[in-house]
């Protein structure tokens, strides 16, 4: 919200410069309590990151009794008990599929740091020309300039493209708006295909690895490829030594419903980026886990890995995976995502016959919206009006926190909500989410007097 007669006169320089911004004192399950005492559904659970819940005292309690004990070594000089315990844990939620983790401190420094494992991995196997990343338009991977080129969110780049690298990036699986003008019935997986294509034009001794969210985040708001997509990705990426990765940064952690969304789709990444929920919502971490072969790969070979952050496998962060794995396991959070996901969209399903509701997707408790002016030819709305901006103040106005986002016709114009609120939400508290929206979708949203902004 843009309102130059009342900047914010702190010091902090905030996302939207112009905004007012509420203040969030504390937090309590799936609810926010600002300075004055009003609450807020945290629909979203931040962007799609507070996967536990607010409050959890257990949690706060790891961090302390952690930081009293050793809250920080150098990976680089020492191992330490809580990073050797959050990889175990992690490789066993992955069923072992995935064998060591990498610890950093987010989900872009994942990216990164996947990016340049797949980079080391081909210059141990022999093949030192390998270094392109293929990724997907209408992506979002991260915010350096390594995974901002790779982000296909035409918005979040345009602001820094002199400093990104060129790379290179196919059709969206977006079903919504096949780039292919197919229907689900007429798909014979194009958007799958094109990654054929791009890796022959670029050779394929110079592709290194594909660049994946299986799911869409914030910039499709939970498309979901059709079944055979990952299926036809992964064949091909095998025939050309184009390593797989997966950003698993939102859908990770039992997000889909299932603790990793490569689960839904039948195939196994040569790499896994996580983030976001990784930490519950109460520690900024990431990771990167690979496969033995990965790994192994490289310690036969040049025996070192030189890249991290200073903050990478530090002992508080890796002690608040462990916990947010036992918890996650406890509580049998996934399941009950799974199942509120589930009901969620039967109660999304509602809204329907709204004019202006184009497309309700996603797995889990990721559900997106998407509006538009005209259900027939799917015609977006004017990005003048800034829609799903101002339909997010007008919740929030009501008592709800959602995300929105923009974009989603080819980074140009488009309005989507995505709801993500934590695990632990019940029906009851769906049914009241839902019908803040409907509430919120009776407001005139379309005002000449705009002062809202999107990205
Ligand atoms: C799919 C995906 N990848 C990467 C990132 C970047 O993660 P972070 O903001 O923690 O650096 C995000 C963040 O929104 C994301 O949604």
């Amino acid at each position: 919200m843009k309102t130059d007669s009342h900047k914010d006169p702190s010091h902090v320089f905030n996302f939207f410069l112009n905004r007012d911004y509420i203040s969030i004192a504390r937090a309590k399950g799936i609810y926010l309590y600002d300075d004055t005492g009003k609450r807020y559904i945290d629909a979203s659970g931040g962007p799609i990151l507070c996967n536990l819940g607010h409050g959890i005292k257990e949690m706060a309690k790891v961090i302390k009794d952690q930081a009293e004990k050793v809250a920080y070594v150098h990976r680089i000089d020492f191992t330490n008990p809580p990073l050797k315990e959050a990889a175990k844990k992690l490789c066993k939620a992955s069923n072992h599929a995935m064998d060591k983790v990498f610890f950093v401190s987010g989900g872009t420094e994942a990216v990164e740091i996947g990016v340049k494992i797949a980079r080391k991995y081909h210059l141990d196997n022999g093949k030192p020309f390998k270094s392109r990343v293929i990724s997907r338009w209408q992506s979002y991977h991260g915010s350096t300039a390594g995974a901002l080129a790779w982000t296909g969110a035409t918005k979040r780049r345009n602001d820094f493209l002199p400093y990104l690298h060129d790379f290179n990036h196919i059709p969206p699986a977006y079903c919504y708006r096949c780039w292919f003008n197919k229907t689900p019935e007429t798909c014979d997986l194009d958007c799958a295909n094109a990654l054929e294509n791009e890796i022959m034009c670029l050779g394929p001794d110079n592709v290194s690895v594909f660049l994946s969210e299986p799911v869409s985040g914030m910039s499709l708001c939970g498309a979901v490829p059709k079944q055979g997509y990952f299926e036809r990705i992964r064949e091909i990426c095998t025939k050309y030594d184009v390593l797989l990765m997966f950003d698993e940064v939102m859908t990770g952690m039992g997000r889909t419903g299932k603790m990793f969304a490569y689960e839904h789709f039948n195939v196994v990444p040569d790499i896994l980026a996580l983030g976001k929920g990784l930490g519950g919502g109460y520690f900024p971490i990431g990771a990167v886990a690979v496969p033995d072969y990965i790994h192994k790969k490289i310690a036969d070979n040049s025996g070192m890995f030189g890249a991290g952050h200073s903050w990478g496998g530090n002992p508080l962060g890796c002690a608040v995976v462990s916990k947010t794995i036992d918890y996650l396991y406890e509580h049998n959070l996934v399941e009950q995502c799974n199942k509120m996901g589930r009901y969620l969209d039967h109660k999304l399903q509602e809204l329907t016959c709204h004019p202006l509701v184009g497309n309700i997707r996603g797995m889990g408790l990721m559900r997106g919206i998407e509006f538009v002016k005209d259900k027939k030819t799917k015609k977006t709305l004017d990005p003048k009006f800034a829609f799903s901006a101002r339909l997010s103040a007008e919740c929030l106005k009501l008592g709800m926190f959602i995300e929105y986002s923009g974009g989603c016709d080819r980074g140009q114009s488009g309005d989507m909500i995505m709801f993500g609120p934590p695990f632990i939400i019940n029906e009851t508290q769906i049914d009241q989410a839902v019908e803040i929206l409907k509430k919120a979708l009776e407001k005139d949203l379309f005002s000449d007097n705009n002062t809202f902004l999107t990205f």
